[in-house]
């Protein structure tokens, strides 16, 4: 399998989607709406729509209601990038290769843009029941990804990150953030595959749990990345954890310890996920092939 091809055409097919379920730019509030699409449409690997749609064919998912979570949570994932880029959050100004959202639309547009992404995420998401409306998943679905958006989600994470900053931490609460910041939205993104292609709450807890595991080794990978990058090949700032004097993985681990712990976790996240009944090797590999990631 060439992944390098399998992983574009995928992400083609998930820009597709999105771009199907995009607002359109017009009426006095257009600027919002620019400011919002700019934003969705610079780019990105497409990592949790591609882990979603992955997961719900590999547990037999073949219909057109995945498609609006597909680009709710990228709409979710997006909106967390324009604020954690905000002046008063990590003050960065680049992102996929381009100007932040507050850098090319001000600071009060970019606010407005990303509530703006998370209050259409939903518009979006709840669309699913003009597909299949008496499909009784599509509101557990829908209740996963509020869930995981929010205090005890990517949000949670986001507070408890943004308030370590300068202090000494512990990696148990190093790790709480990062399951929180990151984990969360891949945990959401997977789980909700498996629930709409109607995976058993059995097959959901080990999802839940891999994707947990996926998303430390994450951002851990994102973490060294900050510190060994370039601005170039990243799109965006490198030294950016450093500059919010934060204590990343790779501090308290160092790089070769904290590449250890990476490819330990998506190994042990991988054997989850062989542990099921079902397949996808593709997913699978990718899972496995994120923590080489470059970007
Ligand atoms: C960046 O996520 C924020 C983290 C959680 C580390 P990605 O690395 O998936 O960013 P894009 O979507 O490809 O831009
Ligand atoms: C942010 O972590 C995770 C989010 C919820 C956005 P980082 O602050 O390390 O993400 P990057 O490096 O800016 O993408
Ligand atoms: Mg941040
Ligand atoms: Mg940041
Ligand atoms: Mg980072």
């Amino acid at each position: 399998m060439d992944m390098k091809a399998e992983l574009a055409a995928r992400a083609k097919q998930v820009e597709a989607v999105i771009a199907a379920y995009l607002p359109k730019e017009e009426g006095y509030q257009k600027t919002v709406i620019e400011a919002m699409n700019y934003s969705v449409l610079a780019g990105g690997k497409r990592l949790r729509p591609i882990l979603m749609w992955e997961t719900y064919r590999m547990f037999g998912g073949r219909s057109k209601v995945i498609e609006p979570f597909m680009a709710a949570i990228e709409m979710i994932h997006t909106y967390s990038l324009v604020h954690d880029d905000l002046p008063a959050m990590d003050n960065d100004e680049y992102r996929r290769g381009k100007k932040t959202t507050h850098a090319q639309y001000g600071e009060a547009m970019g606010i407005l843009a990303g509530d703006g992404l998370l209050n259409y995420a939903f518009e979006t998401a709840v669309k699913a029941f003009e597909i299949e409306p008496g499909n009784l998943n599509i509101g557990k679905a829908l209740q996963v990804l509020a869930q995981k958006a929010g205090i005890c989600g990517m949000l949670g994470g986001q507070c408890v990150d943004v308030e370590a900053e300068g202090k000494p931490v512990t990696m148990e609460q190093l790790e709480f953030i990062y399951r929180l910041k990151t984990g969360a939205l891949l945990e959401c993104a997977m789980l909700v595959g498996a629930i709409l292609a109607g995976a058993t709450k059995g097959e959901q807890r080990q999802v839940e749990q891999a994707a947990g595991e996926l998303g430390l080794a994450f951002q851990i990978q994102d973490d060294i990345l900050d510190i060994t990058s370039t601005t170039e090949v990243l799109g965006k700032p490198v030294g950016s954890d450093e500059k919010n004097h934060k204590i990343t993985w790779a501090a308290l681990r160092g790089i070769e310890g904290a590449k250890q712990d990476a490819k330990r976790l998506s190994e042990q996240s991988v054997g989850r996920m062989e542990g099921l009944v079902v397949k996808n090797e593709f997913l699978t590999r990718l899972m496995l092939e994120l923590m080489q990631r470059e970007k």
